[in-house]
């Protein structure tokens, strides 16, 4: 059974008995203490802990899930896998374990024929939390499954939780006896191998506190009601039903490894170091396609370093499996024909998807390639020294700056005859590691209690008047002060006020709050910021300047009016950029992000490379031109099919409701889903006058403008500049240009002349000094001090040059500078000193300590610098000593 048909299954099941089908919620659920949702329960939170209220009592999903905590496990077995499918039920406060566990067992018994996975019921196992008899009583008594399938077991297995305070409780799993092939007997307890966990039901009935583990946090008591959580995992359900032994097997992954054959032209299934890379391959593939879906994009931190971490382990194992060319492009584009018919936006967003993920690719690739240079370095000066081993340390930067991991670093010194101080380097590994863990410690903190907004909520949202008034007469539902519901606010203080109504624009969609005052008879207030809570409710975070705000007060909220005018200028002008944008660059220039407000915009969008000049004028000639046809600005509400019917553009990765707000100007020109506040025609805009381009992340460009007043202001500030330049050339405006590249050439000629005559004058020293070399045995030595001022580069043509003069006798040449308070110095000997046994390198280490000077190099030619001024005539003595002794053969 294909893995698109088990999904449908699934939702068809549910549905059939009333619960409603909820869509997976984006990867990126806003949780502070998630990374990635990692459990179908996640989007439903809040209606366990009782912050909300459901608008259904039982619903089903399936859930796109990622977990990362296990990335190096990836591939060295088959059973870690970042990306996977998690299908569940869920009951708020309806059925509790007789239903949950009649559903589970109907579904995954019933034949095929009737719309069931159809398992042999003699080989499904279930275990069930230590002492909870009544689940156990309904496995045994109504389900009929013998006392001897039925485990019980602790904590650590049989109690779920998220891992971090939330909803818990025990649990009941399910699992499926693959054969004594694959393990002993015993059931789930003796071999989780053989036994093959596939449902999880929890009976999610307890909040938990702060701990750590699966066992070791506190109960801090009942949830309001008793709730059903479950989830299947549905690639190993596909597995087991498609008849192979593991998820790499399947018909949504093994088509991602069999592309990786074709590239590298090994096969699956030969070699174990192989197949490692070919599954790291396929299932990093599949996780990084979601993952940019959802609106991730590589980066340094968080979400963004685990992206560019799969993305970059791709490129490696591609490499490792010797694929000699970018391979990328074609493994997101299996993924897309895998998964597309469950996850149609890998399909309509493939171009960003791509781009972002190649992006990457063709970024990590160049990244490898300087870091090869490193590593040639490292192995070098290892032989050099006569050493066998790489530093711990040289590999941790390998793979910390680099991306190299451990094993490519191992490969590379094999090949060069060396090995790697492989303690050292993970010593360094752990040392890191501990410091990401306290990160993640620290973050778990930021949590914020939003139980106290609950009863709010549940009173219905904030209704937002701003489209049609700056003024509202309002009521003032609570305050909030510092976490906690306060009565009242006095003078001074700062705190957060929660309207039934409100005029002002609250942070959404890259546009920034509005700013404004709530007023009452004798009191003022200073709105500063304004944010939504769950989507509804307007908190508006204020400073009283006078009198005295209580809970229960009818008052007046305003709208800054010159605010608000520069934020639909700023605002309607990111709508004229997107539009040009797309005009001039095409389709795949899709937006990854923006933030508007007074005066000004910026927009950022997927998109390789920097723009060009003549991309960057046309699209600021056609967001102005737009502007200037002064087009009507058009709002109205539809529903989401609809809009996108009619091409109006949404923002990947956002959750839109079922009613949607279209802001449309010119027509076809711009249409966008978009909340935010528009001015009425474009003209209003103003001059768009765009700043510049750059990038913010691989694959993702940034454009800003100035719109409105502050457009005009920064091009009569760049008049002006130009002016000031004008009259200090002494030339028309038109002709600065001309006048500023005249007088670069002449600069240039002039550095030249001045770089001549200053090569002339060292080589007139060359023959100075050589004609004072002074005889040391049989050698020619010339040991001074060069003419002050002169640089490394230019003494070391001195240097060879004197050598030269100095013919085929054995000859060496020893100058120390004096440049910018250093001591450099050169130090050559030609062919027979060499043959004497004159070493220049070996030179060095006679007279460098005299000016505290290291340097290096090798027999005929050395270098380095000192600090030393006063052992200059110490070290000249010092290599007179040394060169005799050597040729005396001392
Ligand atoms: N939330 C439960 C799990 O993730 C079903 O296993």
């Amino acid at each position: 059974m294909q893995t698109h048909e088990i999904r449908r299954r699934f939702l068809d099941h549910f549905v059939k008995s009333g619960h409603t089908e909820v869509p997976s919620a984006s990867l990126i659920l806003d949780d502070p203490n998630l990374l990635f949702v990692n459990a179908g329960m996640v989007q439903f939170k809040p209606y366990f802990l009782g912050q909300q209220t459901p608008p259904y009592d039982t619903a089903t999903s399936v859930q796109k899930c990622v977990r990362t905590g296990d990335i190096e496990n990836v591939g060295v077995t088959t059973r870690h896998n970042t990306f996977f499918q998690m299908a569940g039920n869920f009951s708020f406060g309806d059925y509790f374990k007789q239903g949950a566990i009649e559903h589970a067992w109907t579904l995954l018994t019933s034949s095929q024929d009737d719309g069931g996975y159809g398992f042999d019921p003699e080989r499904l196992w279930v275990t069930v939390y230590l002492d909870d008899d009544e689940a156990h009583a309904i496995w045994h008594d109504e389900i009929g499954i013998p006392e001897e399938r039925i485990q019980r077991r602790g904590m650590a297995d049989n109690y779920w939780s998220m891992g971090i305070p939330g909803p818990c409780g025990p649990c009941s799993e399910i699992y499926y006896d693959r054969g004594p092939e694959y393990g002993v007997d015993g059931g789930p307890e003796a071999d989780e191998d053989r036994y093959l966990e596939i449902w999880n039901l929890v009976f999610m009935q307890n909040e938990r506190g702060e701990g750590t583990g699966k066992d070791s946090f506190e109960i801090l008591g009942p949830l309001p009601k008793q709730n059903i959580d479950t989830g299947l995992g549905i690639e190993r359900v596909a597995f087991l039903l498609q008849g192979v032994d593991n998820v790499y097997e399947t018909d949504l992954v093994r088509p991602v490894i069999a592309k990786a054959e074709e590239l590298s032209g090994r096969a699956y299934g030969a070699k174990h170091e192989d197949d490692v890379r070919f599954r790291v391959i396929a299932d990093h593939a599949r996780t990084a396609a979601m993952l940019i879906a959802d609106g991730v994009n590589p980066g340094n931190d968080g979400r963004g370093y685990v992206l560019r971490r799969l993305l970059r382990r791709i490129v490696r194992s591609a490499k490792l499996l010797g694929a000699d060319r970018p391979s990328m492009l074609e493994f997101m584009t299996v993924v897309r024909d895998t998964m597309a018919q469950s996850y149609p936006v890998l399909d309509t967003d493939f171009a960003r998807i791509s781009n972002v993920a190649v992006g990457e690719e063709t970024a990590f690739l160049k990244t490898l390639a300087s870091g090869s240079k490193l590593f040639e370095g490292a192995a070098d000066a290892v032989k050099a020294s006569g050493a066998t081993v790489i530093g711990g340390t040289e590999a941790f930067t390998l793979h910390d700056t680099y991306g190299f991991p451990i094993d490519l670093t191992l490969e590379m010194a094999a090949e060069a005859g060396l090995t790697v101080d492989e303690a050292g380097f993970r010593t360094l590994m752990a040392e890191q590691r501990k410091r990401a863990k306290e990160d993640a410690q620290a973050r778990k903190h930021a949590h914020a209690d939003l139980s106290i907004y609950k009863e709010l909520v549940d009173r219905g949202p904030t209704e937002f008047t701003g489209f049609e008034e700056f003024v509202s007469e309002a009521t003032v539902l609570a305050l909030v002060k510092g976490g906690v519901r306060v009565p009242t606010a006095a003078a001074g203080e700062d705190v957060e006020v929660i309207l039934d109504r409100s005029p002002l624009y609250a942070e959404a969609g890259g546009q920034i709050a509005d700013t404004g005052t709530i007023t009452a008879a004798g009191m003022r207030a200073r709105v500063g910021d304004v944010q939504k809570i769950a989507r509804k409710l307007w908190v508006h975070k204020v400073t009283v300047a006078e009198g005295q705000i209580t809970e229960g007060d009818t008052v007046l909220a305003s709208v800054d009016a010159d605010w608000r005018k520069g934020a639909t200028q700023g605002h309607s002008g990111t709508h004229m950029v997107h539009a040009a944008l797309r005009q001039v660059l095409g389709p795949n220039a899709v937006q990854a992000g923006s933030l508007n407000k007074p005066g000004y915009l910026r927009f950022d969008f997927s998109w390789q490379g920097a723009l060009t000049e003549q991309q960057k004028q046309d699209i600021e000639v056609v967001a102005n031109e737009a502007v200037a046809a002064d087009y009507a600005v058009n709002t109205f509400v539809t529903d989401l099919d609809k809009a996108k019917k009619m091409g109006a553009m949404a923002l990947f990765g956002e959750n839109y409701g079922d009613e949607v707000r279209v802001v449309e100007i010119g027509g076809p020109f711009s249409m966008e889903l978009c909340g935010g506040t528009h001015v009425g025609s474009s003209a209003q805009i103003g001059q768009v006058t765009l700043l510049g381009e750059q990038s913010v992340g691989s694959g993702v460009r940034r454009v800003e403008a100035y719109v409105g007043l502050d457009s005009y202001k920064h091009l009569a500030k760049e008049r002006a500049l130009l002016a000031g330049l004008s009259s200090s050339l002494k030339v028309p405006a038109d002709e600065v240009p001309a006048r500023v590249e005249a007088l670069v050439d002449r600069l240039r000629v002039a550095e030249k002349e001045l770089e001549q005559t200053r090569a002339k004058a060292v080589l007139a020293a060359a023959s100075e000094f050589a004609s004072k070399a002074q005889r040391v045995g049989a050698v020619r030595l010339v040991a001074d001090k060069a003419p002050a001022g002169v640089g490394v580069g230019d003494l070391r043509s001195l240097v060879a040059d004197v050598r030269g003069r100095l013919g085929t006798d054995p000859a060496v040449v020893v100058l120390l500078g004096d440049a910018d308070g250093k001591v450099p110095f050169v130090v050559a000997a030609n062919k027979a000193a060499q043959d004497l046994g004159v070493e220049a390198g070996e030179l060095v280490s006679a007279f460098g300590p005299k000016i505290g000077g290291r340097g290096g190099g090798k027999g005929d030619m050395a270098q380095g610098a000192g600090s030393d001024l006063g052992g200059v005539d110490a070290a000249l003595d010092a290599v007179r000593a040394r060169v005799a002794e050597i040729a005396e053969g001392r």
